[in-house]
């Protein structure tokens, strides 16, 4: 083929397009959206699998792989099924996994929380002795509902309100029992005033100096938790948790939690349901320097399985699409449910 044969040489020498009066020639932004390689050259963020963080569910057994309904493709895990989904988190490159525990029992003070025996301790047991720790970002959600028998995420008092004091003692405990088991970090998600000093504290005391701490310091009581609480069957047995989550209508406040857990000795912020937070977290990057994430959490997950379960979106499209607006927004990682199949599909992106 000669040069003026070929079909880019012919186009540009046959009719040229005449720019329209209306539109501004130094603003055609198609211009760099018109192939996929220009897309790609261009495109800000960009997802890392390492980014991601799973969220498991651990029950006591063996063997044990119970579908959640609803969480579709999630399930309650025995130890031992729980290092073999670490195991694949870890080859896919996941970055970590956050542990979320059903005791065998439970009482009104949540003593399976901090038991050394626990279902989270006996998880990250088996997972330091699988060689995970390496490999995997170990972390314990540190709270107290899902082995309390109100469902509540501390003790309470005789008027049926969370007890603070009493609830950060046990937390710090809880914390303490995860560190010892191998946690690299504890999660503490109770909100409760103080907590992430208390479990500072306890854990230096007990010589785990080295053990981080991600504080769940903007959490709202929200409704898209309920999937959640079904899985760990952690729902309040009456009452709600308005007491001690955060008014979703609260941003300001949000930003003053942030400020004092970051006093309080955080290692790390999470900023949690994401999609309805996306503002505080763009503003909590802003202002602070501590590594930041964001749990797309249940209901965010559920309702973009359901939706795609009945063919309404494309759920390959719309987990990336929020994956990434939320590192857009912000967070240095997500923890989310759909952290498996993103990270292949991230992988697949990437080429
Ligand atoms: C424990 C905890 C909850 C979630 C994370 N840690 C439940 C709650 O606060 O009610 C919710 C996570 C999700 O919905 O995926 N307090």
């Amino acid at each position: 083929m000669t040069l003026a044969e070929h079909p880019t040489h012919r186009d540009t020498a046959a009719a040229p397009a005449v720019s329209s009066p209306a539109v501004d020639p130094a603003h055609r932004l198609r211009r760099l959206r018109r192939t996929p390689a220009l897309r790609a050259l261009v495109r800000e963020t960009r997802p890392h699998p390492r980014q991601l963080v799973a969220g498991l569910f651990v029950q006591p057994g063996h063997g044990r792989r119970d579908p959640i309904g609803s969480l579709p493709g999630v399930s309650r895990l025995s130890p031992d099924e729980a290092v073999a989904e670490g195991r694949r988190l870890a080859d896919l490159g996941v970055g970590g996994l956050i542990l979320f525990g059903l005791p065998a029992a439970k009482d009104a003070i949540g003593t399976g929380a901090s038991a050394p025996d626990g279902i989270i301790q006996e998880a990250l047991l088996r997972l330091v002795d699988a060689g995970l720790e390496e490999r995997l970002v170990l972390i314990a959600d540190t709270c107290l509902c899902e082995y309390t028998d109100h469902g509540h995420c501390g003790p309470l008092l005789a008027d049926g309100r969370v007890d603070n004091d009493a609830a950060i003692a046990r937390l710090a405990e809880t914390a303490v029992s995860q560190a010892a088991a191998g946690a690299a970090v504890v999660a503490p998600s109770a909100m409760m005033d103080g907590q992430v000093a208390a479990i500072r504290a306890a854990l230096d005391t007990a010589g785990h100096l080295e053990t981080a701490i991600l504080a769940y310091a903007a959490k709202t009581a929200s409704a898209f938790y309920g999937p959640f609480r079904e899985a760990a069957d952690s729902a309040p047995a009456f009452g709600d948790r308005r007491g001690y989550q955060m008014d979703p209508a609260n941003g300001r406040e949000a930003m003053r939690e942030m400020a004092i857990d970051v006093a309080e000795g955080a290692d790390m912020l999470l900023v949690k349901p994401a999609l309805p937070s996306l503002d505080i977290l763009a503003a909590a990057r802003a202002r602070f320097d501590v590594p930041l994430g964001a749990y797309q959490v249940s209901g965010e997950y559920a309702a973009i399985a359901a939706a795609a379960g009945f063919g309404w979106l494309d759920a390959r499209r719309a987990f990336t699409e929020t994956a990434t607006s939320i590192v857009r927004a912000g967070a240095d990682f997500v923890i989310t449910y759909a952290a498996a199949d993103l990270a292949a599909w991230l992988r697949e992106e990437a080429g």
